[in-house]
């Protein structure tokens, strides 16, 4: 890497990145045309699995081996009818992660029941297998993992204690489609895959869920409790479910045009997965010899494990540089570098679950006996990460060689500028974004 002596841009220098970074979501003329053509030929709001709802719901389904698919209006809508689907009733308890994004954890408390935190790993910073096993109790029903970043969760171990302990899975893969653990699709080994295909996510129609599974039972107790009664009437083939059709249900359909938009875009997936992954490792490689840094070493590919690469982390070491994480990004933000920390509190610290703050009057954790107690030093893995993790927000599915070397440049510069941005922070009057 080239010596870097200008100024930083934090203090006044110039801009090191000034490549952009591909468009996303990528809306071209077959996503134009897909969409106009389903939604001038086929109804705008689709009640049943017909048309390109049902065409969605089947593809998405069987790119994954799975049986069923159940197209949603979000990512939150499909993980809140997986865990119901997966038998979570009031007052169960259902181990989740603290360092994810809150749908992962909220679609527990949508469900009344209550959410139990395990530890995560520090490489896949997803749920720790071991830290789950010692959260579980006789009241424990389910474990909610993420694939953070679309790196694939220690799945061999989460699943064998789950079997263990008879509890159901739920993948959370909002940010891993495309992503494979041991050459299997993410989202195909648990009881439940839920994706959202909002705008960022790596397959997307705008906004969007779906959810898939292979147990017929699980399924129609999914979409029993989110589905037009029309549609429930169509598919739903067991009694105990059957008294349920009526419009009592949550109305989480799919519109049309998201369905035809992402169905497009499922061919492609594999493709934009790869230069993903040749973009990160681009970057590490770049960066993996700095000091300040600690790279997320992705899955070996001999294991036929692939990270979906949403997004990029990284872990910025403390006390190498006189700047500490925020102002470290801060300077790199000012570079042209999207870098965010995307979780600075665990979610068991924060005042909804320390005040046990959901819907009211302490529910759903009044149901829980006892409830648990939420504090400090709960899990340390995932309270360290919280002041050290960095990701670079920004879609790389093109291969984008001189970007990531910008990138790179701008980190280092950031680093041997440490000192001046520290001098000028002390001063005061630095404009952080
Ligand atoms: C890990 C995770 N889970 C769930 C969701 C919720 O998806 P949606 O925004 O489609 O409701 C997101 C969205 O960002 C997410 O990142």
């Amino acid at each position: 890497m080239p010596a870097i002596k200008s100024k930083p841009a934090l203090l006044g220098g110039p801009k090191t990145v000034t490549r952009a970074f591909p468009v996303w979501p990528r809306v071209d003329d077959e996503v134009v045309r897909e969409v106009t053509r389903v939604m001038t030929s086929e109804p705008l709001c689709p009640v049943g699995n017909t048309g390109i709802q049902g065409e969605f719901e089947r593809s998405f389904a069987s790119f994954h081996g799975r049986r069923f698919g159940l197209a949603t209006s979000s990512g939150t809508a499909a993980l809140m009818l997986s865990v119901h689907g997966a038998g979570v009733e009031p007052g169960d308890e259902v181990i989740v992660s603290p360092f994810t994004w809150g749908a992962s954890i909220s679609c527990v408390l949508q469900c009344a029941a209550i959410p139990v935190f395990a530890d995560i790993d520090r490489v896949t910073l997803a749920l720790d297998p071991e830290s789950v096993r010692a959260r579980i109790t006789p009241r424990t029903r389910a474990i909610v993992l993420v694939h953070l970043f679309g790196y694939p969760a220690e799945m061999e171990g989460l699943l064998a204690v789950a079997d263990e302990h008879g509890l159901a899975v739920i993948e959370d893969c909002a940010q891993a489609a495309g992503g494979l653990y041991k050459g299997r699709r993410l989202g195909s080994l648990g009881q439940f895959g839920a994706f959202s295909l909002q705008a960022s996510k790596n397959l997307t129609g705008g906004e969007g869920g779906i959810l898939i599974c292979d147990d017929r039972r699980a399924y129609e107790r999914a979409m029993s409790l989110g589905t037009h009664p029309l549609r429930l009437e169509a598919e739903l083939e067991l009694d105990e479910f059957r008294q349920r059709i009526d419009s009592l249900a949550y109305s989480f359909r799919m519109h049309t045009a998201c369905a035809a938009m992402a169905n497009t875009q499922l061919k492609y997936l594999d493709d934009w997965t790869q230069a993903r992954n040749r973009n990160a490792r681009r970057f590490y490689d770049a960066v993996r010899e700095l000091p300040f840094l600690q790279v997320q070493e992705p899955p070996g590919e001999a294991s036929g494990s692939r990270h979906a690469y949403y997004r990029v982390p990284f872990l910025y070491v403390p006390d190498v540089l006189p700047i500490d994480r925020d102002l470290f990004s801060a300077a790199l933000r000012a570079e042209g570098v999207p870098a965010q920390a995307y979780v600075r509190v665990p979610f068991y610290l924060r005042p909804r679950f320390r005040q046990r703050d959901w819907l009211g009057r302490g529910f759903p954790w009044s149901l829980g006996e006892p409830p648990p107690q939420y504090k400090v030093g709960d899990c340390p893995v995932a309270e360290a990460l919280c002041a050290q993790e960095l990701e670079l927000e920004g879609s790389l599915h093109e291969d984008v060689p001189e970007l990531i070397e910008q990138i790179a440049d701008a980190i280092a510069k950031v680093g041997e500028s440490a000192q001046d941005i520290a001098a000028a922070s002390q001063r005061g009057g630095l404009v952080l974004t």
